[in-house]
C-alpha cells in the first residue's frame, strides 16, 4: 500500500470546511485525490533517498507562511519549521516528510483537513507528478499575492532591508489575463519506442505527457504530432513565436513507418530548423537553437515595455545592456537613445543579436563575459539594465556599476533570492531601490521574475 493511500485509511477524509467558496467542487465525503497530488515514492526521490531506511512519518500541520519554493510554512511539535508543498497558509494538512533535517522538515501534503478559501481543482492531471506547476492549486490572484509576499520577505530576509521599507518598495505582481497556455518553449523527453513526455518530478522516470496546459497551444499540437510517431530522437523542443506564427522544432523529426506526421489529429509539423523569429511590442527578433528568449510572450511584451519606459525616465545618453541576449531590450532601445552597448557571452545569441540590431548604428556588441568586460568601460554607461541568470550577479560586477558614472540601473531578476543579495552591494554602494516590480512570467509555477529601479544616492 502506498503512503497516500496508507494516510488516506488512517485519516479518513474530511470535507473541507473553513470558508470555502465553492470554486472547487469537493464531493461528500471525500476530498478528490486530485485536491492533492499522489507523493512521489519516496525511494524513486533523489532528495528523499537519505529517507529510504527510516519509516516515513506522517506529520499534520498548519500552515501559516508561504515561502520561496512555492511551499507553505508551518512548524512541527518540537518547533522545526516545516515546508510543505501542495499546501497553502491557512489550512490545515496531513504531509507526508520528504526530508527530515535538524533544523527544518520538507514534506508534501496528502490530505487536505481544512482547505484554505484559495484552494482550488488543478485542472491538470499531471499536476504534482511533472513537476513543472508547483501552484495549480491555487486561485491565481493568491498566487500574485503570495509571489509578491515572497520577493518581500526576501528583500527583509536575505537583503536586510526592513519591512516597512520592502512593504513601500514592492509592488503588487502584474499578472496575466489568461494565465494558461503562455509558455513559446517547451522541451521533451522521447523514448525509443516514440512516446513523449517529461521527467517525473524528482525522478528519471519518464512520463508520457499529452498535453501541458501551460504551453502554447501550437506547441500541444506538435506535441499530439510527434507523440508515439516519433523515431531516433531523445529529445523534442518546440518554440513557437506566437506573435510571428513561426516555429523551431528540434531535432529534425523522423516519423515512424505506418504513423506519418499526420493530418488527422490537425497538426503539420516541419522541423529541423536552426532559428525562428518572434515579435515583441512590435520589433521582430531572430533567435537560434542555443540562444535564451523569454518563454512567456505576452508577458515579455511588458517586461521590455517596463524596461523601456524605466531606462528613459532619465535622461541616458549611454546605455550598457548585459547579459542581452538576442539583443531583447536593445532593439527597443536603440532608437531613443544616443549609444547602445550590448554585453552577452553567448556567441549563438550573439550572431542573432548581430541581425536584430542591424537596423542601429549607434549599438555597439560585446561577445563576452559582464564580469570581465565592464569593469572600467568608457565611456561610462549613465544607465545599465542587467538580466542576469538565477545566480545573479558576480560581486565584481556590482563594484564595476558602483565605480562608473552609472545613475541608474534596471535590473530583471528570475529569482528572488539573488536579488535581495545583490540589492544589499548596491545598497551598500551607494543605490538607493526606487521600486521593486513582480511581473508573472511563470503562471502556476513558483518562479518569480521583478524588475527593479535603483538609483544613485
Ligand atoms: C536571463 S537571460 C537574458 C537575456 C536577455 N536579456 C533577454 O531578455 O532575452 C541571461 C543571458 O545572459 C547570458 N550570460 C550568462 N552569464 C553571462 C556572463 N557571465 N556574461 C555575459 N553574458 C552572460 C546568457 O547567455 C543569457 O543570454
Amino acid at each position: 500500500m502506498g503512503i497516500g493511500m496508507w494516510l488516506r485509511a488512517c485519516y479518513p477524509p474530511v470535507r473541507a470546511g473553513g470558508g470555502y467558496d465553492g470554486r472547487m467542487p469537493i464531493p461528500t465525503p471525500a476530498i478528490p485525490a486530485a485536491v492533492v497530488p499522489e507523493p512521489v515514492p519516496a525511494a524513486r526521490s533523489r532528495r528523499a533517498k537519505r529517507l529510504v531506511n527510516r519509516p516515513l512519518v506522517p506529520i499534520e500541520v498548519t500552515l501559516t507562511g508561504f515561502a520561496a519554493g512555492g511551499k507553505a510554512v508551518g512548524h512541527a511539535a518540537d518547533g522545526r519549521v516545516v515546508f510543505v508543498e501542495y499546501a497553502l497558509p491557512g489550512e490545515r494538512v496531513i504531509a507526508e516528510i520528504t526530508d527530515d533535517r535538524p533544523s527544518f522538515i520538507e514534506a508534501t501534503a496528502v490530505l487536505v483537513l481544512e482547505a484554505a478559501e484559495d484552494r482550488v481543482a488543478p485542472p491538470c492531471g499531471y499536476f504534482g507528478k511533472c513537476g513543472g506547476c508547483q501552484l495549480q492549486h491555487v486561485a491565481y490572484p493568491k498566487q500574485l499575492e503570495l509571489k509578491t509576499g515572497v520577493v518581500r520577505d526576501q528583500l527583509h530576509r536575505i537583503g536586510r532591508f526592513s519591512e516597512e521599507e520592502v512593504h513601500a518598495l514592492v509592488r503588487p505582481m502584474i499578472g496575466m489575463d489568461d494565465p494558461w497556455g503562455y509558455r513559446n518553449h517547451n522541451r521533451f523527453t522521447v523514448r525509443r519506442d516514440g512516446e513523449v513526455g517529461f521527467m517525473q518530478r524528482g525522478t528519471h522516470r519518464f512520463m508520457r505527457i499529452d498535453e501541458c496546459l501551460i504551453a502554447h497551444p501550437r506547441v500541444n499540437e506538435v506535441l499530439e504530432a510527434a507523440q508515439d510517431r516519433t523515431m531516433q530522437a531523445r529529445q523534442l523542443t518546440v518554440r513557437v513565436g506566437v506573435n510571428t506564427g513561426d516555429e523551431m522544432v528540434q531535432p529534425r523529426l523522423q516519423f515512424r513507418p505506418g504513423r506519418p506526421n499526420q493530418e488527422k489529429r490537425g497538426a503539420r509539423v516541419t522541423s529541423g530548423q536552426t532559428h525562428y523569429t518572434e515579435a515583441l511590442n512590435g520589433v521582430t527578433y531572430r533567435i537560434s537553437g542555443p540562444a535564451f528568449f523569454q518563454v512567456n510572450t505576452v508577458q515579455a511584451e511588458r517586461l521590455v515595455a517596463a524596461v523601456v519606459e524605466r531606462v528613459l525616465a532619465v535622461k541616458a545618453g549611454v546605455v550598457v545592456d548585459a547579459y542581452a541576449g538576442v539583443g531583447t531590450f536593445a532593439a527597443q532601445l536603440a532608437h531613443f537613445v544616443k549609444h547602445v552597448v550590448t554585453i552577452e557571452e553567448s556567441a549563438a545569441a550573439g550572431v542573432d543579436a548581430e541581425m536584430n540590431l542591424k537596423p542601429y548604428d549607434n549599438v555597439t556588441r560585446i561577445v563576452g563575459k559582464v564580469e570581465d568586460t565592464l569593469p572600467g568601460m568608457t565611456p561610462s554607461p549613465d544607465v545599465v539594465v542587467i538580466d542576469p541568470p538565477r545566480s545573479g550577479l558576480f560581486p565584481g560586477v556590482v563594484e564595476a556599476i558602483v565605480a562608473s558614472e552609472a545613475r541608474r540601473v534596471v535590473y530583471v531578476s528570475c529569482d528572488p533570492a539573488t536579488l535581495a543579495r545583490d540589492l544589499r552591494l548596491f545598497a551598500d554602494g551607494g543605490f538607493a531601490i526606487t521600486e521593486v516590480q513582480p511581473i508573472d512570467m511563470f503562471p502556476h509555477t513558483q518562479h518569480i521574475e521583478c524588475i527593479t529601479t535603483l538609483d544613485r544616492r
